[in-house]
């Protein structure tokens, strides 16, 4: 059955990942976006209950189907998918932020539609929770933060800040390049960046093959488990 999981290297452990973009509310109909399909999130998701995990996907909107077995949870907002994420954070082992959450929001979002003036409109934006940095603040010793920096190239040194800003335990860096990494293509070129010096540079690969490095690399942090 192909909704078997193929290995059982995470069995019984509770991964969530969040995945896909934010929606900002400006008024009624209109929102601040960005590009994120959600693929990548979804590409790890998936490898992560094939290895036997128990996985919930926080996702924003996106036009992806949830693969068998896995606990989908729809948001539109940073602050819905925070709240979401924030009441498992003490039920994850592995929390994998894949979503490109929106920095900012506006202040004030206005009911209705806003009508159009007749000069130009100032916006006021405010900065949303940072949903990662919020997991690797609170997490324990056994708990793992794996996330994802996109960045142009040369950009690994700000991975490599945000790995620490966050206290995460993995970083992939993500070439954004707009045609071969990065949204809204089928490959991604990351580079996987621990505690240690240790980097690992992948090629160009699929999204799912992507996602099967980046979670035997999850695998070479947990602990040995006693056989
Ligand atoms: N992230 C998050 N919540 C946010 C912003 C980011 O959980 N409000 C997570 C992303 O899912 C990703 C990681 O943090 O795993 C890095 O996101 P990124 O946008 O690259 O970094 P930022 O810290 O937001 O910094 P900047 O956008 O300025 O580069
Ligand atoms: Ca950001």
């Amino acid at each position: 059955l192909a909704s078997l999981p193929h290995d059982s290297s995470f069995s019984g452990l509770r991964v969530v990942v969040t995945a896909g973009p934010t929606r900002e509310k400006i008024d009624g109909v209109r929102f601040i976006s960005n590009y994120s399909s959600g693929k990548m999130g979804f590409a790890v998701a998936r490898e992560a209950a094939d290895r036997g995990a128990k996985v919930t996907l926080i996702t924003g909107p996106v036009s992806l189907e949830a693969p068998p077995g896995i606990r989908r949870i729809d948001v539109q907002s940073a602050r819905e998918m925070n709240e979401a994420a924030e009441s498992l954070f003490s039920e994850t082992d592995i929390f994998i932020g894949a979503a490109a959450v929106a920095d900012y929001r506006p202040a004030e979002p206005i009911e209705g539609k806003v009508k159009k003036g007749d000069s130009e409109m100032e916006m006021r934006l405010v900065q949303n929770p940072d949903i990662l940095a919020g997991f690797g603040a609170q997490k324990s010793a056994r708990q793992l933060a794996i996330g994802f920096a996109l960045e142009e190239a040369g950009g690994i040194e700000h991975a490599r800040t945000k790995l620490e800003a966050k206290n995460l335990d993995l970083i992939a860096f993500n070439t954004f390049n707009g045609t071969d990494s990065g949204f809204e293509v089928d490959t991604n070129i990351l580079t996987l960046i621990g505690r240690g010096d240790e980097t690992v540079a992948l090629t160009k690969l699929t999204k799912e093959a992507a996602a099967g490095k980046l979670l035997d690399a999850v695998e070479r942090l947990l602990p040995r488990k006693a056989k």
